[in-house]
């Protein structure tokens, strides 16, 4: 365990959705902690933001100076060269700091095997770029973020219509996480103990369902019928490429190309005993989450 008041922490995407949330929880920790993202240099929950792209080597090494604990990730990025520049970027600029750990996120699993879709070998080249360092690294693989379901994309369909949409096969377990949570076991992981180092471990909520029975779950929290709907891949990437363009679409849809013709390979569960048990977190139980969140922002209006 680290003395904290020793350490300046850095979140790569701290503006966004997985990087916010840590960089939240380490300033309500009291922290010293800088954030990280191209655009925003006003301050975010409390913390700076240093604005850098990480592409730009150089400018990566000014903001990592006087940094010793580094929470990253790679953006919404599907190009295999990009993707392997910015992880050789982070590296450098780690070293240079002499960074004594660095947490990487890899924003989805990252299957046993080879998958032929940049969603999944992005990450994976990242994780052995950084992996191969022999900087001081632990690597956390989410699964999915029960946060999407709260997006404009899943949750008017699911409070008023009763439609749980997601291009996932019925029969697929998903460790369905909070981004709450995986917030949790990237600080515990950042502080912890010097064995998490050099570990990948796969994390995930308390519970592996089906989309059946999380829609059963929504039901019983939201007080209405829920059926889940198992998009097709192609129609998901459609209605993803409409609004952020193709390119994108299919990169994000690819994961969801994969999980139906490999019909997951377990990729998408982690064992929640083993999260709690190596980062000394508690898992938020699906329902509690359910209940937690204000659905009601969603309701059509009546006519
Ligand atoms: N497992 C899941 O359920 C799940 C859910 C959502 C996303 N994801 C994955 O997570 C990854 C990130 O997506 P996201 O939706 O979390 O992103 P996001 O919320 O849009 O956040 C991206 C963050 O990175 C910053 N950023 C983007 N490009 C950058 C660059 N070149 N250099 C430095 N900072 C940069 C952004 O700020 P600026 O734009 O100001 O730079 C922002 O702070 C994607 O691969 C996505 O597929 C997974």
């Amino acid at each position: 365990m680290s003395d904290t008041q020793q350490e300046r922490y850095l979140v790569t995407g701290a503006t966004g959705a997985q990087g916010g949330a840590v960089l939240k929880l380490l300033s309500e920790r009291g922290r010293e902690v800088v954030g990280l993202a191209r655009h925003t240099a006003t301050p975010h929950d409390g913390a700076i933001v240093r604005t850098v792209d990480l592409a730009d080597r150089e400018g990566l090494c000014r903001a990592f100076e006087g940094v010793t604990r580094v929470a990253a990730g790679l953006p919404l990025v599907y190009d295999m060269e990009m993707a392997s520049a910015y992880a050789a970027n982070l590296v450098h600029a780690a070293e240079r700091a002499g960074v004594r750990r660095l947490v990487l996120n890899t924003n989805l699993p990252v299957p046993s095997k080879p998958t032929g879709y940049p969603a999944f070998e992005t990450r994976r080249i990242a994780e052995e770029t950084l992996r191969s360092s022999g900087l001081p690294i632990t690597v956390l693989r989410p699964p999915l973020y029960l946060d999407n379901l709260f997006g404009p994309g899943h949750a008017p369909a699911l409070v008023n219509d009763g439609v749980l949409a997601f291009p996932l096969p019925n029969s697929l377990p998903v460790s369905w996480m909070s981004l709450d949570d995986m917030a949790a076991a990237t600080v515990a992981a950042l502080d912890g103990a010097d064995e998490l180092v050099g570990s990948a471990l796969p994390v995930g909520g308390p519970e592996a369902v089906t989309g059946p029975r999380l829609a059963e779950l929504f039901a019983r929290e939201l007080g209405r019928e829920v059926t889940f709907h198992a998009m097709a891949p192609g129609d998901f990437e459609a209605a993803v490429g409409a609004i952020m363009g193709p390119e994108l679409g299919a990169g994000i849809a690819g994961g969801y190309h994969w999980a139906w013709a490999s019909a997951g390979e377990d990729a998408f569960t982690a064992d929640p005993v083993a999260v709690e048990k190596h980062l000394g977190i508690r898992l938020t139980p699906l329902r509690r989450w359910i209940a937690a969140q204000p659905w009601s922002r969603w309701a059509r209006p009546a006519d």
